[in-house]
């Protein structure tokens, strides 16, 4: 491909925000690569292309191939930042890894187009995967998480999106790619939901009703806000690009929280940071109240590196 032709990348990776959203994680059947590469292809196509003939309700999707089964699918060339979920614990901090082979993720504002094309995918999988886990997600509030606070606000907006989350001249034959990491959190809501307001916000770092960052100086080390928001060695922020929504039900509830990013470090060090904290060992509260499900790392490619691999 011409390295100056910007591959197409999937539209799921970079789109805004949605209503609803559906989760499927696939593993493979051994032995069917030969069948598989062209088969995630068409999947790949299919979303990119429902996405302009269900534009009135902003649909679009990605599929993303699990770390551990890169070689598997694509045995002659792999992302160079690709490698399993970091997986982490400390005290009663636990972020551990739980991989799976494929991620297909579709998102719209009706949930009906959700339904239909998540089992037609399914459909066009057919004796090749075994469907491991299923979520649906949904916006909760004025886009807020299940603990009430608005969720995404400093993400990146406008082109710096595609800026953050996808992979350019650096790693060419994976331009227009993403690393993707997903984490089901499971919420403790009563226990988050007998602290206090004030309490909470400092959990965050940011005011829950308002939605009002702390000014610097009040931000407690512990904050959420202060774990993640880090700069490399040269003083630039590390950002990601985060998709995340609410899933679950009345048992289990939380947030299925998904990184996209163009490389694999920025959200290995923020986790690290949520997980160990900084040298005096000030971790992220906010891990007090939510506990990580899965951990699972993958690589969406652009769809013409899926198409040319076919
Ligand atoms: C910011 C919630 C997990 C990275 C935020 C904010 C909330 C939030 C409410 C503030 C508003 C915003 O800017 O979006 C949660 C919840 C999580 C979770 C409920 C899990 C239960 C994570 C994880 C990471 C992460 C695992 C990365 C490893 C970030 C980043 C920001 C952020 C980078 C923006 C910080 C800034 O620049 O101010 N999160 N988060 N979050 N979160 Fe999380």
């Amino acid at each position: 491909m011409d390295s100056q032709v910007m591959p197409r990348e999937q539209l799921g990776v970079c789109a805004e925000g949605n209503l609803h959203s559906v989760y499927l994680m696939f593993n493979a059947n051994e032995g069917v690569e030969s069948e598989m590469r062209p088969c995630v292809a068409n999947v790949a196509q299919y979303i990119y292309e429902l996405a302009d003939q269900y534009s009135d309700s902003a649909f679009n999707g990605f599929v993303a191939i699990g770390a551990n089964y890169w070689d598997t699918l694509y045995p002659n060339a792999r992302p160079e930042q690709l490698k399993p979920f970091p997986a982490m614990n400390k005290g009663t901090r636990e972020a551990p890894a739980i991989e799976y082979d494929l991620f297909v993720h579709i998102r719209c504002d009706r949930f009906d187009i959700l339904h239909l094309v998540a089992n037609e995918v399914n459909q066009m999988f057919e004796g090749l995967v075994e469907l491991i886990d299923e979520e649906r997600g949904f916006r909760f509030m004025d886009a807020r998480d299940l603990t009430g606070f608005v969720d995404g606000t400093e993400n990146p907006k406008g082109r710096s999106r595609q800026e953050v989350a996808l992979v350019g001249e650096e790693d060419g034959t994976f331009k227009g790619g993403s690393y993707i990491h997903v984490q089901k959190f499971a919420h403790n809501l009563s226990k988050w939901n007998r602290l206090p307001v004030k309490k909470q916000e400092d959990v965050i770092g940011r005011t829950k009703v308002d939605n009002i960052e702390y000014a610097s100086a009040d931000k407690p080390l512990t904050s959420h806000i202060k774990r993640v928001n880090l700069k490399d060695s040269e003083g630039k922020s590390m950002e990601i690009l985060r998709q995340s929504m609410p899933y679950g039900s009345v048992k289990e509830q939380g947030l299925m929280f998904i990184s996209t990013c163009r490389n694999s470090v920025n959200f290995e060090k923020m986790l690290e940071s949520m997980v160990y904290g900084d040298a005096e060992g000030n971790h992220d509260h906010l891990m007090h109240f939510t506990q990580a499900l899965t951990g699972s790392s993958f690589f969406a490619p652009s769809l013409d590196f899926m198409i040319a691999a076919e």
